[in-house]
């Protein structure tokens, strides 16, 4: 599973790319919005740290402001990742995005039926929302597991299902299970997913143990079995 991070901010961005675990950004006019910086700045200097895809929203309704936003977008890296709305002047957009070879993420995703319709318009990544459907009783999983169900039905779909608005470890792990190819998550899960509380009280015994020793690794050279 990939793992890209949902943030425009560049200094999580930074710190959690060298952890060498991040494999593409991605960013919405509300996180953009959250920053107080320019878009454009801001999405260049994303993809020069991140290598991967970075995803840059279209604000526009109408197919032909998206389609001009949309090619200046990706003017700016070969990484960009248009991000059109799920609506049929986002799926026109995308149709042409891609036939351009830019890649597409359709966003605001929130059935399966959508999820068909992304990927005949020849999406790079579709974009189904779980945390926002859990928050209003549905299950963000169920849609999950309907469209990598669906997806897998048909070889000739490439678009990959990029599990958005993830709000904890649990709906990574979920998605995993599912086989979703990407999620995006948030600074916070990510590092969320580095903790157990075992793993740091094993950690403080063995470094209790070995103070005990009185040895340093690097104060002296390790014997070997031939000697
Ligand atoms: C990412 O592409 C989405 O815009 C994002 O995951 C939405 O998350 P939210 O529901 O927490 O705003």
């Amino acid at each position: 599973m990939k793992f890209f991070i949902d943030t425009a901010d560049l200094g999580e961005i930074r710190d959690l790319a060298a952890t060498g675990l991040v494999d593409g950004v991605t960013t919405n006019p509300s996180l953009v919005a959250k920053t107080g910086r320019d878009f454009l700045d801001t999405v260049r200097e994303i993809c020069a740290v991140v290598p991967g895809p970075v995803s840059a929203e279209v604000t526009a309704l109408d197919c032909d402001t998206m389609l001009a936003e949309g090619r200046a977008l990706a003017r700016i890296a070969k990484n960009v990742t248009v991000k059109v709305p799920l609506t049929p002047d986002g799926l026109k957009a995308c149709r042409t995005l891609t036939n351009e070879g830019t890649m597409v993420n359709v966003t605001l995703c929130f059935s399966a039926a959508q999820a068909l319709l992304a990927a005949k318009a020849g999406a790079t990544f579709v974009s189904p929302f779980v945390g926002r459907l859990d928050d209003i009783g549905q299950s963000g999983m169920d849609l999950i597991r309907d469209i990598v169900a669906i997806y897998r039905n048909y070889q000739t779909i490439r678009t990959e299902v990029l599990v958005a608005s993830i709000r904890h470890p649990i709906h990574v792990i979920e998605a995993a299970k599912l086989g979703a190819h990407v999620g995006t998550l948030p600074p916070s899960v990510l590092r969320q997913m580095f903790q157990h509380p075992l793993t740091e009280k094993g950690l403080a015994a063995f470094l209790a143990d070995w103070a005990k020793t009185g040895q340093s690794i690097l104060g002296k050279r390790l014997g070997t079995a031939a000697e």
